[in-house]
């Protein structure tokens, strides 16, 4: 049976970190108030040159290294994004460009913070279909592009970045005991749209619009979605929260990682935190945890990993897989 398994990682942030008490000049917040109620305590902002195609690019050629690969042993690059350098072409097809190939083909995901989530869901059905062999998966993002710096309620709370991951057909007995993805769940529920959407577009307002979020509304959902997605995984498998060596979540706020951890019984000392770090990503979230947990040598080789996210839409999910 073919897998699709992991075989390297790679991260890129922008050079300027924007820390909380930069924030408190901007406008009225406090270090104090973003630490508690969130768990970040400074995030990356990109700068001049710097765009969600340079920063996915960037991520995929330290991914292709860490797994010993070039960009020529790659057939599909998928990049989840909601921040795209233009409306169109899409940003896989730019990455692709950056990466100097042009055999194979490339194209966006777009499902907010869940957007890693689905593009790696993705990625294993054209790999177990035999469309691809070698798929780069990124997640990039540059929300602060989208931010209102005047709306506190918003602005403190998201970064810039980018992680990606390869991902490759391998052989595997079918079992549990394979390396590669074992589940993926993923769901969506449209009637939630006011509660975390851009107030613009190109068929819309013809703009690029702002972040609004209604950060309570989507904060009373995130844990219940979260967790279910999570418990559908362990139903398609059989696998059970003690056998989890990570849980790698979408870092939006560590109330809401705490939460589904304690819900699900896994001890904080197997969840991935690096919201403090990077704030919220957003779909460039799990693949820098990925990357970052991978790197200090906490995630080892035939580790079972799980993947979960919550976004606007809503849309949420959850991968498992062995590393
Ligand atoms: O990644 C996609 C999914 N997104 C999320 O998961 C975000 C989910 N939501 C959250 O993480 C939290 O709801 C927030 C961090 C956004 C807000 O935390 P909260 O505990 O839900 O606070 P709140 O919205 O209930 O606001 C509490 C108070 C309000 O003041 P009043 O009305 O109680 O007087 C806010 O005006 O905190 C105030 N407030 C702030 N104060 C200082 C809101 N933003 C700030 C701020 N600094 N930046």
């Amino acid at each position: 049976m073919i897998r699709s398994v992991v075989r390297g990682f790679g991260a890129a942030l922008p050079k300027r970190v924007l820390s909380n008490r930069e924030l408190e000049s901007m406008v009225e917040t406090s270090d104090e108030w973003i630490v508690q109620r969130t768990g970040i305590r400074q995030r990356y902002i990109a700068g001049e040159g710097e765009t969600t195609a340079s920063l996915g690019a960037d991520a995929a050629r330290a991914a292709l290294a860490n797994a010993g690969l070039s960009a020529e042993d790659v057939d599909l690059i998928i990049c989840a994004t909601s921040t795209p350098d233009n409306t169109f072409p899409a940003t896989a097809v730019n990455i692709q460009n950056r990466l100097g190939i042009t055999h194979g083909f490339a194209f966006d995901v777009q499902a907010v913070c869940s957007g890693f989530v689905y593009a790696v869901a993705t990625a294993d059905l054209y790999i177990r279909g035999g469309m691809a062999k070698r798929v780069l998966v990124i997640g990039a993002e540059t929300f602060s592009r989208i931010l209102d710096w005047t709306d506190r309620t918003t602005c403190v709370l998201f970064g810039d970045g980018a992680g990606a991951i390869v991902l490759e057909a391998q052989e595997g007995q079918g079992g549990l005991a394979d390396r590669g993805i074992l589940t993926s769940q993923l769901r969506s529920d449209g009637s939630h749209k006011e509660k975390l959407y851009v107030d613009g577009g190109p068929s819309t307002t013809g703009t690029v619009g702002h972040l609004r979020m209604e950060g309570r509304e989507v904060f009373k959902h995130a844990v219940g979605m979260i967790t279910d997605v999570i418990e559908q995984s362990f139903e398609a498998t059989g696998i059970s929260a003690a056998d989890v060596d990570w849980l790698v979540p979408h870092q939006a706020n560590k109330r809401i990682i705490d939460g589904s951890a304690k819900k699900l019984g896994i001890p904080p000392e197997k969840v991935v935190v690096t919201v403090d770090q990077h704030g919220n990503t957003s779909a460039a979230s799990i693949p820098l945890a990925l990357a970052t947990a991978a790197a200090d040598g906490r995630i080892k080789r035939g580790d079972l990993v799980l993947l979960e996210a919550m976004g606007g839409g809503f849309t949420w999910g959850a991968v498992l897989l062995r590393w």
